[in-house]
């Protein structure tokens, strides 16, 4: 299943379009299954439908843990570095996670949960989010995993809508040298979630919370007492194995749904070949657990592969600005995997903070989550690595959910800020906006695949209807990305951004229907319309403007109050860096805003409107172009 040289790439790349089947049967055999597949896959892009291994069975946990056993019982899974640089650290081995994996499940038996039941998951980065998770999976539950910055509204609105049965929290939790009460959030969450039976509360910061007797259980009476073996749940091929809301450009985030083979197979593959990780190695993911990222490459595919990875619970400038490449000197990672967001965020800093390291043991560098400038590119390339360590830029998505465009660390050729080429068993084609293929090289055109790969997204949850319409529609017998892309002369990738309404910031998807909505629900306000913008650190910024016209207060506490309430409503990652409080929006005369036209005075642009004839009171782009802040 390892692609060692360039020519093993173009030779399992051939195979995989010429013979998918037998690419992915091939690939496929190198897992435990209690029973293998009739047929490796069954799909129509039209009426959209998609199995993976149909016929099969297996436990993906058995995968990540059971089967490494025999061999690798001691050896280090995880290596959990808390928030505090002094704190000790701790480690767990491959037996001591099939312990904790199994007590857990157990726990979650004994609370009543079920094969097919919703268990949400609201924890920092501790050992048990991914316990916890593994959990669910050993028992056939399905995981809804919150990232633990959610408001108690957005936590809420995911529990509702996959009726979530148990929910696993934290008292607290360390951001740096914040604590966030994470046990209220929840509480506050609940309220309005009649689903939920009990929640499981981990001690992390030793917060003082709320705690109802019965209803509440504090894991460390309950987890401890459960017995340390149970029995894989035998799991079909295409039963749902998680649950991950995401933003889209329109509506509520979306519940999309990936089955248990077709993800176990691609993120294994995916993971082993383009880092390209070997025995020995240790390999640092920097994401949190709440995103794709923390699923497929923090979970699941290093656990896959055997592999041995960090879990860090902490932000990367706490104690200082130097925390990571402390961290990569102290345990000798090989393997480095982050986000643009954090190398810009870090190198403006001052390199001052990465010259005490030696960061000699590093092998690999990762991005991932938004395109990579070549500025921020060149910084992490001559700074971290040291000009002798592949750089991996990743594109892939929640709804692929693996890697589908990326260099083979050190296999095939890499480009600043080019994802490059696609893996074996992905088939990207550009189209232009009616749909129609854009053949050859050097053009641009909005990034769909033809084919499917086996972590494709299955559903949307609870609406089928919904994952048709987004992902399948626009373009007919195609998967559309929501991305716009641009193809060089050599038929390398690279992701230009999103060309939907869906913004990017800091790598954190966020719709602007959504931000609208929340903004839309201050009392004072009538109507607003949010675009992203360049922004230095977080790759795009929040750009609102808002239409409030009969205010009384002035329009900085208007302001304060509009962030105040994202912030409620979703999270603080979705504040508004911008808001311009204005007395119209640029409409078409049936009432559409026209973004473009918001998107160009946001970026600065103001002199390249394009044409706004079209509109129905071109005198309030004048406005809007005056009162830009
Ligand atoms: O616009 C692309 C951008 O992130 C979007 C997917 O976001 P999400 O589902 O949250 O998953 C992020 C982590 C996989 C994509 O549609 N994106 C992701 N990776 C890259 C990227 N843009 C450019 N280059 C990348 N490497």
């Amino acid at each position: 299943m390892r692609i060692r040289s360039f020519q093993e790439y173009e030779t399992a790349y051939k195979k995989s379009v010429e013979q998918p089947e037998n690419f992915w049967n091939d690939i496929a055999e190198n897992f435990t299954w209690y029973k293998k597949w009739d047929k490796v896959v069954d799909w129509d892009f039209k009426d959209y439908k998609v199995k993976w291994f149909e016929g099969a069975s297996l436990n993906i946990t058995e995968n990540c843990i059971d089967r490494h056993l025999p061999h690798k019982a001691n050896d280090i899974a995880f290596i959990w570095e808390s928030n505090f640089d002094n704190a000790p650290n701790r480690k767990i081995t491959y037996q001591q996670l099939h312990d904790e994996v199994c007590k857990t499940a157990n726990a979650l038996k004994k609370l009543g949960v079920k094969k097919g039941d919703r268990v949400c998951i609201y924890l920092p980065m501790v050992p048990q989010a991914v316990y916890s998770m593994l959990a669910c999976a050993r028992i056939g539950a399905i995981h809804s995993v919150v990232f633990a910055g959610f408001s108690a509204a957005s936590l809420a609105g995911r529990i509702q809508d996959c009726e979530c049965k148990i929910i696993i929290c934290s008292d607290g939790s360390y951001r740096g040298d914040k604590i966030l009460n994470l046990k209220n959030v929840v509480d506050e969450a609940i309220e309005t979630c009649p689903s939920i039976t009990n929640t499981i509360v981990l001690k992390v910061t030793n917060e003082l919370v709320d705690f109802k007797v019965g209803f509440d259980i504090w894991w460390n009476d309950l987890v401890p007492t459960c017995d340390n073996f149970c029995k894989p749940e035998i799991m079909d091929s295409e039963d749902e194995l998680f649950i991950l809301y995401t933003s889209g450009s329109t509506g509520k985030p979306k519940g999309v749904v990936h089955t248990c083979g077709g993800y176990m197979v691609y993120t294994a593959y995916t993971f082993v070949n383009v880092f390209q990780y070997d025995a020995n190695d240790i390999y640092w993911c920097t994401a949190d657990v709440g995103w794709i990222t923390g699923h497929s490459y923090i979970t699941y595919g290093p656990l896959l592969a055997g592999a041995t990875s960090i879990i860090y619970e902490g932000v990367p400038v706490f104690p200082d600005s130097g925390r990571f490449w402390k961290i990569i000197d102290k345990y000798k990672v090989t393997h480095f995997y982050t986000a643009p967001t954090a190398i810009r965020a870090l190198e403006a800093c001052g390199i001052e903070f990465v010259t005490p390291y030696h960061l000699s043991s590093l092998k690999v560098l990762g991005s991932v989550g938004e395109p990579i400038n070549i500025e921020a590119w060149q910084w992490y390339n001559k700074n971290i690595g040291k000009e002798k360590c592949p750089i991996v830029d990743t594109w892939w998505q929640t709804e692929t959910g693996g890697i589908l465009i990326s260099s083979l660390a050190g296999v095939t050729p890499q480009k600043p800020s080019y994802a490059t080429l696609p893996l074996p068993g992905v088939q990207p084609i550009l189209v232009d906006d009616k749909g129609n293929e854009i053949i050859g090289n050097n053009v641009e055109g909005n990034l769909c695949i033809k084919y499917p790969w086996p972590s494709i997204i299955r559903t949307t949850f609870g609406d089928h209807d919904r994952c048709k319409q987004t992902y399948f529609t626009t373009y007919p017998n195609l998967y559309f990305t929501g991305d716009g892309c641009k193809r060089d002369e050599t038929g390398n990738y690279r992701i230009t951004g999103r060309v939907d309404d869906v913004m990017n910031i800091s790598g954190h998807r966020i719709g602007t229907a959504e931000v609208e909505s929340a903004i839309n629900s201050h009392a004072d306000v009538v109507e607003s319309a949010v675009v992203g913008y360049p922004h230095d650190i977080k790759g795009q910024g929040i750009y609102a403007f808002v239409i409030a016209p009969s205010i009384t207060k002035n329009n900085s506490t208007l302001t304060t109050e509009i962030i105040s309430v994202v912030s409620k409503l979703i999270s603080p990652i979705a504040k508004p860096d911008k808001i311009q409080i204005v007395s119209g929006l640029p409409k078409t005369r049936s009432g559409k805003i026209m973004r473009r036209i918001l998107r160009k005075i946001a970026e600065g642009d103001v002199n390249n409107l394009g044409d706004i004839s079209t509109l129905l009171d071109p005198n309030v782009v004048e406005e809007i172009k005056k009162g830009r802040v």
